[in-house]
């Protein structure tokens, strides 16, 4: 419940922060936010979270700051009301007085567009005007319609945002009459798309730019010429598709090219001109570029450039022949399609210069040497051309192939159709091959997204001349069906959407053209069928009968009238014209020649002749020259009928495309940049429905989108429709999010679509979608990386409880395998000192050595325990002297029982061991020693450094030096106190050196009685010491085992003694030297 309370509360706070924002406020909406909410509620998620993403957005300052001094700045940029209303939806009153009004204003004050909501309205300025420039590009950039004056700019980058922000394609219509303004008008368009695009500079973006930029002058030099009406009348239609990638840049294109007006090749009106590309090539073209070309460079030399020689025209032909060169050479055509390319365009102006004469029955050609140029530049043999020329080839019924030769006048029909024929090919391939350098290539859709395309439409506008023949009825048929597509995306869907959507709607009525179209196009009873009729029908029908089955069949037609319908008319004559009440006005035209140009013939015999050329250029041009003379194909369709489907396939790719209009006006007929000719642009008016538009438009809805993706595009800007609403419907969520913004009196809602009437609402919902989408993108960056961290958390407490459990695994295994191993060790004879050890897990090391230890212990402890204790004195001293001369001394007699006391052994000493009982009894007497440490005889060095035999008898109490040759007389004594350590050799020799606190050491060697005379007993003197001072006096008693010489001091100086084996020594004995001592060993 309170959440709704709480939401409510967050609508006025909103709404306020809406109208704070309006007055520049952001700090204050911040503050009542934070005085509504309160400190103590749990935040409702949408709320907290449009909390946390507002506020950082509105509390900034400089934010708001940027945006409303921008919108402002534009504003001002906007024209004054002295340069008229910039959009006719904004009229007064609309009225074609007041429509036209305002367009003469605007066009007087320089102002040559004006808006009819996004529809363009463009009156050709005739004069350079200075508003294309890069600043203007820049100014245009990325904004919405209205924030500045209107432009075509302005529409492409309308299109481009479309295509761009909702992966629409789109198209941009330009239309409007000869001269209006419609190709100007088209390349600034796709100048402006290629400014705005790759900001990146990448290479290959900057190539297909480069090529469609370059492409338009190519284009126009082949297919534009000179008319009565217009300098650069565009013969030919073009619609060119762009193609951009996801990133917005463009990646290719596709040019579409509809029916050139080919006879212009032959022949042209008074004061009109032939293609462009003629006088280029003639007037432009170098001294060495025409000699080779067999040309002369005079227009007024060629039939078919001469009525234009004289033609005053604003082309600067030289200049274009250079532009239009490098052109090519900048798309990629080779040098030797170039070469051809003016080799196609000599031989046909050569074409005219052929003339005939008749000789009899046969016919002839006037001069020769026409004809053997146009073989050479054709790369053919000039003997075929003037077969060509001359006859034609006919399969007779039986198989039989005969040559026919032709009368004059078909010989000069035949040349006029090759002359034409050969210029619309060259003009078709041109396209095709720019087509197959800007195609988008390696496109994967998966890999590179959605392919988007904006097209531009630029075809030739409706014309009326005083003689109009089949060509003008085409381009007038085809301007018929894109007013015809206009209203119906403009008047008559938008008109019919309000009332399927339930939208309040008072209809607006307009005039349907359909009517025009289906006097045309329509099956059986249109003109078009008539005509092909006609072309079908064996035998000699003529233009006349032709006429003669047109006023027959469409007598009845409102939209058609002949001399014969209307006798009274003397603007007609009989057998001659008819007139169609089209939308932009009558025409008369003449129906002269509309068989044969409808036809199209062409003698088989040109096409062979132009496959068998030697130039492959020419020969990829004419595939239908391989076809044999008696191979019988299918009757082609006819020149109209190709219109009609290219035209209708036109249509329907542009009816699936996002339309964008630009409707081109014509102010005089003086090509003059000052002059408004009121009748004509109000005819012009009149007949591209601008008036209706306006009405439709004021009245109607500038957006509208379905509900649920209207949802889905602004639900951020709302806190009950972020990140999902809880309401019944759609519908009702989007009326939340626009009674949030205020807009309540901007919209309608349809059944299933949001109707929104001024692109500000719209923009203004934009601009915020705009400014809370990066904090959203952090927002779910946030959470997804804290997704991830949890992920990666819970993934390593998994890894950390499986190494635990593991572990605790090893620990346990190794516990049970020791556990086993060990289990009887009690019983076994060695106490499990055999037992192998199991190599202990990581964690149980330092476990594995105490256990090791413990059971070494314990293992000591059985063997100890067995040892009866008469031997614990021995073993005692055993393990002294083992830990004392820590392996240093390999032998020290281990292996053997240790007496001690040898002197008074039997055994060892059999003659004396009597008398020392004697003395050693008497000692302890005397002394009160509790017991002999060690006895033996040994060779001591005296004071005087000789060496003389003792006995040498150490007692807990005394250690004694006797004289074992005067029955152990007692020679010296010395407290056992008075001893500090001991110092002995690694080797095999016996010698001791006995330190003494008073620095006077004693050293002897042992000798060995009789038990064995090779037995160690250094080991055990060393032992028995350690032992007694260690265990009983609880003092240290540092042994040293040297490995050289011994170092002692004798009445406190350093003396050093070595040992040495000498041969020949019997005994071990000490001799002086000069360092101290050497011990002198025999030598086994
Ligand atoms: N925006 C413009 N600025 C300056 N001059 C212009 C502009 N638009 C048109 N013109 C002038 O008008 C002439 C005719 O324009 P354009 O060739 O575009 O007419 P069109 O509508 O394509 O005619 P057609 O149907 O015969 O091809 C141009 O050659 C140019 O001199
Ligand atoms: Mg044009």
């Amino acid at each position: 419940m309170w959440a709704r309370g709480l939401g409510d509360r967050v609508t006025c706070c909103s709404l306020s922060t809406t109208a704070a924002s309006r007055k520049h406020n952001p700090t204050s909406c911040h503050a009542s936010i934070a005085a509504l909410t309160g400190p103590t509620r749990q935040p409702h998620f949408s709320f907290f979270f449009l909390e946390s993403l507002s506020l950082p957005l509105w509390s900034r300052p400089s934010f708001l700051a940027r945006c409303f001094c921008q919108r402002h700045e534009r504003m001002a940029e906007l024209e004054g009301l002295e340069f008229g209303k910039s959009d006719f939806v904004l009229l007064d009153e609309v009225t074609m007085e007041q429509f036209m009004e305002n367009l003469k204003l605007r066009f007087e004050k320089g102002r040559i567009y004006t808006y009819i909501g996004e529809v363009v309205v463009s009156v050709n300025p005739y004069r350079q005007m200075d508003i294309y420039g890069k600043e203007t590009i820049e100014a245009y950039r990325g904004r919405e319609l209205y924030e500045n004056p209107p432009h075509l700019y302005a529409v492409s980058d309308a299109a481009y945002k479309a295509m761009k922000r909702r992966a629409k394609d789109t198209c941009i219509v330009i239309s409007g009459e000869s001269g209006a303004g419609k190709t100007e008008a088209s390349k600034y368009i796709m100048q402006y798309i290629a400014a705005i695009t790759n900001p990146g500079q990448r290479a290959e973006v900057e190539s297909v730019k480069n090529v469609l930029l370059k492409s338009n002058c190519v284009l126009e030099a082949f297919g534009n010429a000179k008319t009565n009406r217009n300098d650069n009348s565009s013969r030919f239609g073009k619609y060119m598709d762009i193609n951009f990638n996801f990133n917005g840049d463009p990646t290719g294109g596709h040019i579409n090219n509809y029916l050139l007006e080919k006879s212009r090749v032959v022949h042209q009106q008074e004061g009109e001109r032939n293609f462009h590309s003629f006088y280029q090539l003639l007037r432009g073209g170098s001294e060495e570029m025409l000699q080779s070309l067999h040309l002369q460079g005079d227009p007024a030399v060629y039939a078919f450039t001469r009525e234009g020689a004289a033609a005053a025209t604003s082309n600067n032909d030289r200049q274009n022949h250079k532009a239009v060169m490098s052109a090519l050479d900048v798309i990629g055509f080779s040098n030797q399609e170039i070469t051809s390319i003016y080799q196609i365009l000599a031989s046909i102006l050569l074409l005219g210069s052929v003339q005939f004469e008749e000789e009899g029955e046969s016919v002839q050609i006037v001069e020769d040497g026409v004809v053997n140029h146009i073989a050479e530049l054709t790369a053919t043999d000039p003997d075929c051309v003037v077969k060509s020329l001359l006859y034609r080839t006919v399969a007779t019924g039986g198989g039989e192939v005969i040559e026919k030769g032709h009368t004059e006048q078909d010989a000069c029909f035949g040349r006029e159709a090759f002359a034409k024929a050969l210029y619309e090919r060259l003009f078709g391939w041109i396209v095709s091959r720019i087509n197959s350098v800007i195609e988008v290539k390696d496109y994967n859709p998966v890999l590179h997204g959605k392919n988007t395309v904006i097209g531009v439409l630029d075809i030739y506008g409706f014309e009326i001349f005083d003689n109009n023949s089949f060509e003008q009825f085409c381009i007038n048929y085809c301007n018929e069906k894109l007013q015809q597509l206009f209203i119906e995306l403009i008047l008559q869907q938008e008109q019919s959407e309000y009332q399927r959507e339930g939208i309040t709607w008072q209809h607006i009525d307009y005039f349907n053209n359909q009517i025009i179209v289906d006097l045309v196009e329509q099956p059986h009873k249109g003109i078009i069928s008539i005509l092909d009729e006609a072309c079908l029908t064996v035998g000699k029908v003529t233009d006349t009968v032709c006429l003669e089955s047109m006023n027959t069949k469409l007598g009845q037609h409102p939209h058609y009238t002949s001399r014969k319908l209307s006798p009274t008319d003397k603007t007609m004559d009989f057998q001659k014209h008819f007139r169609i009440r089209h939308y932009a006005g009558d025409v008369t035209y003449s129906v002269e020649g509309f068989l044969d140009k409808n036809k199209d013939l062409l003698f088989q015999d040109f096409k062979r002749l132009m496959y068998n050329s030697a130039n492959p250029v020419l020969k990829e041009m004419w595939p239908d020259g391989q076809l044999g003379i008696t191979e019988v194909t299918k009757r082609p369709l006819t020149a109209a009928t190709l219109f009609k489907n290219s035209i209708v396939a036109l249509v329907d790719k542009l009816a699936c495309k996002e339309p964008y209009y630009v409707r081109c006006i014509k102010p005089n007929e003086m090509k003059s940049p000052v002059l408004f000719d009121d009748a004509r642009c109000q005819h012009q008016v009149a007949y591209l429905g601008l008036l209706e538009n306006v009405m439709v438009r004021r009245a109607g809805f500038a957006y509208r989108q379905l509900y649920s993706r209207f949802l889905q595009r602004y639900k951020m800007t709302c806190e009950y429709t972020w990140p999902n609403h809880l309401m019944a419907s759609d519908r009702d969520a989007v009326e939340a999010i626009i009674t949030q913004h205020g807009f309540q009196d901007d919209v309608a809602f349809g059944h299933t679509k949001l109707f929104v009437r001024t692109p500000r609402s719209l923009f203004t919902l934009e601009q915020e979608r705009a400014a809370l989408i990066p904090i959203l993108v952090l927002f779910l960056q946030k959470i997804w990386r804290g997704a991830l961290a949890r992920l990666r958390c819970k993934r390593m407490r998994a890894i950390y409880t499986i190494m635990g459990c593991y572990k605790r695994y090893k620990v346990k295994a190794h516990f049970w395998e020791v556990e086993s191993r060990f289990a009887n060790v009690r019983t076994t004879a060695d106490y499990g000192k055999s037992v192998e050890w199991p190599a202990p897990p990581a964690a149980l090391t330092q476990f594995h050595q105490i256990t090791l230890m413990l059971h070494r212990r314990w293992w000591a402890r059985q063997v100890v325990k067995n040892i009866p204790p008469s031997d614990m004195p021995e073993v005692r001293a055993k393990v002294a002297a083992l830990t004392a001369l820590q392996g240093e001394r390999k032998h020290w007699g281990v292996g053997r029982a240790w007496e001690r006391d040898y002197l008074a052994n039997a055994r060892d000493s059999p003659q004396t061991s009597s008398d020392f009982i004697r003395v050693s009894k008497e000692l302890k007497n005397k002394d009160g020693f509790a017991q002999v440490v060690f006895s033996s005889l040994c060779r001591k060095v005296n004071r005087f450094n000789k060496s003389t035999d003792r006995a040498l008898l150490i007692t807990d109490k005394f250690v004694y030096k006797l004289e074992p040759k005067k029955q152990y007389k007692i020679l010296k004594k010395l407290p056992l106190e008075l001893f500090t350590g001991l110092s002995t050799t690694s080797g095999v020799d016996q010698m001791l050196v006995l330190h003494t606190s008073n620095k006077d050491d004693v050293l002897l060697c042992l000798q060995r009685g009789e038990l064995c005379p090779n037995q160690d007993r250094v080991g055990e003197v060393v032992g028995s010491l350690v032992d007694y001072f260690t265990r009983v006096k609880r003092k240290p008693f540092p042994v040293k085992v040297h490995r050289s010489a011994l170092q002692l001091h004798m009445r406190g100086k350093p003396k050093s003694v070595s040992v040495e084996t000498r041969p020949g020594q019997t005994i071990a004995d000490f001799k002086k030297n000069r360092d101290g001592f050497v011990l002198l060993l025999p030598a086994n």
